[in-house]
């Protein structure tokens, strides 16, 4: 005869790092919530049963749950992460979330990623700046080798999670550094030959410390980046080329 060996769920004790900076009596704290985990629960999933069940106010954000909004990054256990693409099982049973540095604080673990990444796409120009001669939208439609395309589009991988942001002590150092983010955009309309812009032209964008010569090569981008594009690869082939522009 069989035995079925059942193993009781495991409890989890959720840290949350809360604090309402629009409410002058809110102060930081950790406030901490017990739940049992459940088969395929994902930190989206416990958070969201945390919101139902024990405390309506905790502020995180969520739209695709699939790894492709970027809207759920997060500090989880201090490393930046999707919490929709984290499952409980790959974490301790004690588990600790903060919001992302570097982004401004909207409310407990909920930050404003989205200006951040505007400022930089407006400052950077993240978009094809087509040829004179070529004003028209046919030249958009213009052909190209498959491999570049494929190239073009790993990197346009990127879902703007912040997570690499996060991640990189220049970017907490200093609040103009456009990021591997920024740097990976640059690298993309770089390689696009529709955009009309010479390497002095990026020189001029990211020819600085505020830029390219800003990374230090700390690897945190690249190690947490839940697209895993290889940004510390771009960085150093970028600050090559910007060197040859600049000589
Ligand atoms: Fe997120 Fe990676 Fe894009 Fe950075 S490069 S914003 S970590 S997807
Ligand atoms: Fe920061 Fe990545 Fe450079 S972590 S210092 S942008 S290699
Ligand atoms: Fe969209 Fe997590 S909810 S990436």
């Amino acid at each position: 005869m069989s035995e079925t060996v059942t193993t009781r769920p495991r409890t989890l004790e959720i840290s949350v790092l809360r604090h309402n900076p629009s409410d002058p009596a809110s102060t930081p704290r950790l406030e901490h919530f017990e739940i049992e985990e459940a088969e395929g629960m994902t930190l989206f999933i416990a958070l969201n049963e945390i919101r139902e069940n024990q405390d309506p106010t905790l502020q995180f954000d969520f739209v695709c749950r699939a790894g492709i909004c970027g809207a759920c990054g997060m500090l989880i256990d201090g490393r930046p992460g999707l919490a929709c693409r984290t499952l409980t099982r790959d974490l301790g049973s004690r588990v600790t979330l903060a919001p992302l540095p570097v982004f401004r604080l909207i409310g407990d673990l909920s930050v404003d990623t989205g200006a951040w990444m505007q400022g930089m796409a407006e400052r950077l120009e993240t978009w094809v700046h087509l040829r004179e001669q070529e004003p028209d939208l046919g030249a958009l439609e213009e052909r190209m080798e498959p491999a570049l395309a494929e190239q073009i589009y790993e990197l346009e991988r990127c879902i703007e999670c912040g997570c690499c942001v996060a991640a990189c002590a220049t970017a907490r150092m200093r609040e103009d550094f456009v990021g591997a983010a920024g740097l990976n955009k640059i690298a993309r309309f770089r390689l696009d030959p529709r955009d009309a812009r010479s390497d002095a032209q990026f020189y001029e964008l990211i020819g600085d410390e505020s830029g390219v010569f800003g990374c230090m090569t700390l690897l945190g981008c690249e190690d947490n980046c839940p697209k895993n594009l290889t940004l510390s690869t771009q960085i150093a082939f970028l600050r090559r080329k910007m060197l040859i522009a600049a000589s």
